[in-house]
């Protein structure tokens, strides 16, 4: 097997590396390129000797930069922070007749890649091709990050949007069941009604009834389907939609479940803001009566300094990091895309005192006229019963 002892990798040995070099010594900068040739590095030097032929030189697109420690009015140090304040993120290795400790420990410090003695000028080439690999793996980390976080940003777009059509489409398909199903059924028990009316045969009237009582079901079963997908409730108001939510969770879970808010008259909602406020409110309690084994649930409304906090808490287990993590719970992730549709944000927060879900929407522009709303259930919100919850 061959093997390659020049110490270099051919992914630098394999192109042409182009190397800005500040050095006012022509026999130096040719003993430092001879010694980087003589390792198998394919380089296209440029030198330099001022300071001022170096700042305009930095903007060209280099491999890598060395400087010379000692220059005439100038040293590699104030090169290196020239290169710095240029935002350019190109190796820099600092050569010098001699250099001391302290000098070598601000280089590196300051953002050289490495430092080394023009009488070990043997260890140019290596240190170079390690710069420029570190380096170039940075940026390709860096790319890799901003690549990671952009598509974060598109599927996280995706989501929002997704969770906007489904409650369209659920409005349409409310508006279907209503218009549709709805209206055929109340005519059809309307025609049954007159049949059983009309008739005089025991056994038509009663082969009616029996199908009056499932048209009824069917009409009951379409509401409860209408209102699944699309809350007639929250017409009336967030506040009083919160509130019927709350007692019919108490009703069919027999979780003690207390409303609260600080406003008996809620401000005039941006459009969107109820619906989300609404499903997150319905998501947490469906939480908390499938996980959290609780007694005790409370939501409380407020609305301070223009921003709208829905908080949804119960007495239960609690949750932890890996809860939130399950592969396949969608549950409070929705929550998050879906509170982003409306400027919104949702946090959790979980102990032994059982779980606490809040979500924050910032109303922007003014408050306009209050909208009346149900009052709430008076004090039944004491927070002294809830301890740390
Ligand atoms: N109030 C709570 N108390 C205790 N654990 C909870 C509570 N809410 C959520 N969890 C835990 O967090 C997990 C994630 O909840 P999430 O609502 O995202 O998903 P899910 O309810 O499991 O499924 P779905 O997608 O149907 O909502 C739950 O599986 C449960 O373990
Ligand atoms: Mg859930």
């Amino acid at each position: 097997m061959l093997r390659d002892t020049s110490g270099v990798t051919p992914t630098a040995a394999a192109r042409t590396l182009r190397i800005l070099h500040l050095e006012d010594s022509d026999a130096d900068h040719a003993l430092a390129m001879a010694h980087l040739r003589r390792a198998g590095l394919n380089v296209q030097a440029y030198r330099v000797e001022t300071a001022r032929a170096f700042e305009n030189a930095i903007h060209e697109p280099w491999d890598a930069v060395i400087s010379d420690y000692n220059l005439p009015g100038y040293s590699g140090l104030d090169a290196l922070a020239v290169l710095r304040a240029s935002g350019r993120e190109l190796p820099f290795i600092l050569v010098s007749g001699e250099i001391g400790e302290d000098t070598a420990v601000e280089a590196m410090r300051n953002g050289a890649s490495d430092y080394l003695l023009k009488n070990k000028l043997a260890r140019l080439a290596p240190a170079l091709e390690r710069a420029i690999e570190a380096s170039e793996s940075r940026r390709a980390r860096q790319a890799a990050d901003a690549e990671l976080a952009r598509s974060r940003e598109r599927l996280s777009e995706l989501a929002q949007h997704l969770q906007t059509s489904v409650e369209l489409e659920r409005a349409a398909i409310a508006r279907e069941i209503h218009d549709d199903v709805g209206g055929s059924l109340t005519a059809l028990k309307f025609d049954l009604a007159w049949i059983e009316r009309r008739s005089d045969d025991p056994e038509v009237q009663q082969r009616v009834r029996s199908a009056l009582e499932t048209v009824t079901h069917a009409i009951e079963a379409s509401q409860r389907i209408m209102h699944n997908l699309r809350p007639a409730i929250l017409e009336q108001g967030l506040v009083a939609a919160l509130q019927w939510m709350a007692s019919r969770f108490e009703r069919r879970t027999g979780i003690a479940t207390r409303f609260h808010t600080s406003h008996d008259t809620m401000m005039q909602l941006p459009a969107g803001v109820p619906l989300v406020a609404y499903r997150t409110a319905q998501e947490a309690l469906t939480n908390i009566s499938k996980h959290a084994g609780a007694t005790k649930a409370s939501v409380d409304l407020s609305l301070a300094s223009g921003v709208l906090s829905l908080e949804v808490s119960d007495n239960g287990r609690g949750l932890s990091p890996e809860d939130l993590a399950k592969a396949r719970s969608f549950g409070i992730r929705g929550l998050h895309e879906r509170a982003g549709t409306v400027g919104g944000w949702v946090e959790l927060s979980s102990g032994a005192a059982g779980t606490i879900l809040i979500l924050s929407i910032p109303l922007s522009g003014a408050a306009r006229e209050p909208e009346r709303a149900p009052s709430s259930e008076g004090d039944l919100h004491d927070p002294s019963q809830w301890g740390t919850l």
